[in-house]
């Protein structure tokens, strides 16, 4: 009895070693697939933003593959409105957004600006022509560490409604290898496919460039809700109007030079500060905010909030705005965004240019820092 009574614990002692050991194994192996059912899940998502599983689907590296395909890659450049000048100075708010907003930014008041002249392409040292598009990107430093980015052009109405249609129009613009222009049947098929294109076009053609970047009208394009101190929501679209007088392009002829728009930025902002006044324009019932190819009937409520004022220019190699993504969903409290689709996809897509950019050896830019002295 005394030996079974003394065996029993030393058996019990034995098994439950052997238990704990089978559970230790199973923890090991859960453990094990654990970690493994996280790796596949990184894979998997790796796989799935990189549009693996659906080869069909836009995706931001779909759409930046595609830009680098047709407009080439060049290191360290943007993918897209790859050529351009930094600026920097301030915007004097009046005090008049606060109605709309309760964005710090609009309470009376200055502001440091950092921003980004740019025209449209994927190659940073195409030669200037009046008719690319002209960019400008905007970072405005809040007093209370917010910030707001907006990127704006000079074009009255985005020639696309959303990101396929942008994405369609890269493809159908690749240069024929041996006339160096599109293929017209391809653009000619793509026009008929969007018909919004078309129109946006016409109003587009309505509108003559001005002479320079100097007094460009730079529309933000995409709506906006502005929030205001009770939670009332406003539609709103921004522009950037000029104080410089508008000239016609045959004002001053187009130079043979290669720079000739960015040579004649630099030489006005070295003249004198470019002055722009900020204009909202108010939505009513019905004005589509979900598509940036239709304007906004004229007669809207328009509301001048501030000017902003740019005082000095500075080559991308020395700026610290070549390293800003002017994401346009970097918003202060008090602006959101509206339910424009191109929203969403431009901050994806820009994100992925910038990524791309970031990691990549830097070229010296087009404009250099002895162009910036003249
Ligand atoms: C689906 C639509 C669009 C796509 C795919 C697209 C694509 C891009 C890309 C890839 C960049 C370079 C981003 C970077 O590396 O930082 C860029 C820059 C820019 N985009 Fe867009 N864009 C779109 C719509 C727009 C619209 C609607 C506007 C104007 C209202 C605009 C104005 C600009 C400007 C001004 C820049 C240059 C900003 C800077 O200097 O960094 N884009 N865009």
């Amino acid at each position: 009895m005394e030996s079974k009574s003394r065996q029993l614990p030393s058996d019990s002692t034995a098994s439950t070693k052997k238990q704990t050991a089978l559970l230790a194994g199973r923890s090991r192996m859960v453990r094990l697939a654990g970690i493994g059912v996280v790796i596949l899940a990184v894979i998997g998502a790796f796989l799935y933003l990189g549009g693996w599983f659906s080869p069909h689907k836009l995706t931001p590296v779909r759409f930046v593959d595609e830009f680098e395909r047709v407009n080439g890659r060049y290191s360290g450049f943007r993918r897209n409105h790859a050529k351009g000048v930094c600026v920097r100075g301030f915007f004097d708010s009046n005090g008049r957004g606060t109605r709309l907003s309760k964005a710090v930014v609009f309470r009376i008041g200055r502001v440091p600006v950092i921003g980004r002249f740019s025209l449209g392409g994927g190659d940073p040292h195409a030669s200037d022509e009046l008719s690319a598009v002209r960019g400008l990107g905007l970072q405005f430093s809040l007093s209370d560490g917010e910030q707001w980015r907006t990127a704006m052009i000079n074009l009255p109405a985005f020639p696309f409604k959303d990101p396929q249609a942008f994405y369609d129009n890269v493809v159908a613009s690749e240069p024929d290898r041996n006339t160096h222009q599109p293929d017209p049947a391809k653009m000619a098929a793509f026009l008929a496919n969007n018909p919004e294109t078309v129109r946006a076009l016409e109003i587009i053609k309505s509108h003559a460039p001005s002479s320079g970047f100097d007094n460009s009208t730079f529309y933000g394009l995409n709506a906006f809700r502005f929030v205001d101190a009770q939670g009332t929501w406003t539609p709103v679209r921004w522009t950037l109007v000029p104080v410089q007088p508008y000239e016609a392009v045959g004002a001053t002829g187009a130079s043979q030079d290669k720079n000739f728009l960015f040579d004649a930025l630099i030489a006005s902002i070295l003249q004198h500060p470019l002055q722009w006044h900020l204009i909202l324009t108010l939505g009513q019932l019905g004005d589509p905010t979900n598509d940036a190819t239709v304007p906004w009937p004229e007669g809207r409520e328009q509301v001048d909030v501030g000017s902003l004022t740019l005082d000095s220019v500075e080559s991308e190699e020395t700026s610290p705005a070549r390293d800003i993504n002017f994401d346009p969903l970097v918003l202060p409290a008090g602006i959101s965004p509206s339910d424009d689709p191109l929203l969403s996809a431009r901050s994806a897509i820009y994100s992925q240019s910038f990524t791309r950019r970031a990691g990549e050896t830097k070229e010296p830019s087009a404009i250099t820092p002895s162009d910036v002295r003249k």
